[in-house]
């Protein structure tokens, strides 16, 4: 017989929106939760070039056409210009912003429900000129890398936490988007999820895109385990977990 699938279908529906019985946080006067996480006071931190001084650009009609899931890669470093390209295209911040309800929010290069960008991009660096292998997190308010850790066997240890999938270790890095979900519970409570969701998507396709511009190939992930990549990332699996994850690697045109 097959399996009941109605419970595993809930995330998909809206089903509590305009109704909830409880007053959000953001109703009851609760203060707002930081746009990022903050950059910690020690430890490395690097400065990315300026988005306005890159030059990467492409058509848009030739960025749809071309657009393909690429999982193999050649080995080629890629350039620190290009990868500051890449985080800044998929989620990067344009503007700071003050709301009518007072709220401040951040103007993205993705769209999102409510402007509440409940994201952290972190970076898996394997092959990035200017950059040490490491586990990095993009700033996105700052345009910052800030390196988080230095594992032993980087590579083995990002293979095994996306179940196998070892041509993302081929390639120049990983890139994987968390969530944190009270910034988009703050405001929205239980109906939360189902929009945290479908923002990541449009991230991983702003990736996609910018992808052809600077001529390097992605590959979104959603099979991965959850256990490894949180711990790998050092996040703890309940306020912040990964959500979705894209390889990045330069490849043979
Ligand atoms: C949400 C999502 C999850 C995906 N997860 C994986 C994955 O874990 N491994 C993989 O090799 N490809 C993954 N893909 C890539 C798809 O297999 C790919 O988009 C599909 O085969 C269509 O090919 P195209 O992107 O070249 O058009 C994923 C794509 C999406 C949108």
């Amino acid at each position: 017989m097959q399996k009941d699938m109605s419970q595993y279908r809930l995330i998909m529906k809206n089903n509590d929106w305009g109704k909830a019985e409880e007053l959000s946080d953001q109703q009851k006067g609760l203060p707002q939760p930081p746009l990022e996480k903050p950059i910690p006071a020690e430890g490395k931190v690097i400065d990315l070039p300026e988005v306005k001084s890159l030059e990467f650009d492409i058509n848009l009609n030739q960025a749809i056409w071309n657009r393909r899931s690429r999982r193999n890669y050649n080995g080629e470093p890629m350039s620190l210009a290009e990868l500051t390209y890449l985080v800044w295209t998929a989620d990067g911040v344009k503007k700071t912003i003050k709301r009518f309800d007072r709220s401040y929010a951040t103007l993205r290069t993705a769209p999102s429900a409510g402007a509440r960008h409940p994201f952290e991009t972190y970076v898996i660096v394997f092959n990035v000129t200017d950059l040490e292998p490491g586990v990095y997190r993009y700033s996105a308010l700052e345009h910052k890398l800030i390196l988080e850790a230095q594992p032993q066997n980087l590579a083995e240890k990002t293979v095994e936490a996306l179940v196998g999938q070892s041509f993302a270790a081929t390639g120049n890095a990983v890139l994987v988007w968390s969530c944190v979900p009270y910034r988009a519970e703050w405001r929205y409570s239980t109906v939360a999820h189902k929009p945290a969701l479908l923002d990541v998507g449009h991230i991983c396709q702003n990736l996609y895109l910018a992808c052809e511009a600077v001529q390097t190939g992605t590959c979104a992930i959603a099979a991965y385990d959850q256990q490894k990549i949180d711990e790998l990332l050092g996040l703890d699996g309940q306020d912040e977990f990964a959500v979705y994850i894209a390889t990045l690697g330069k490849y043979d045109r």
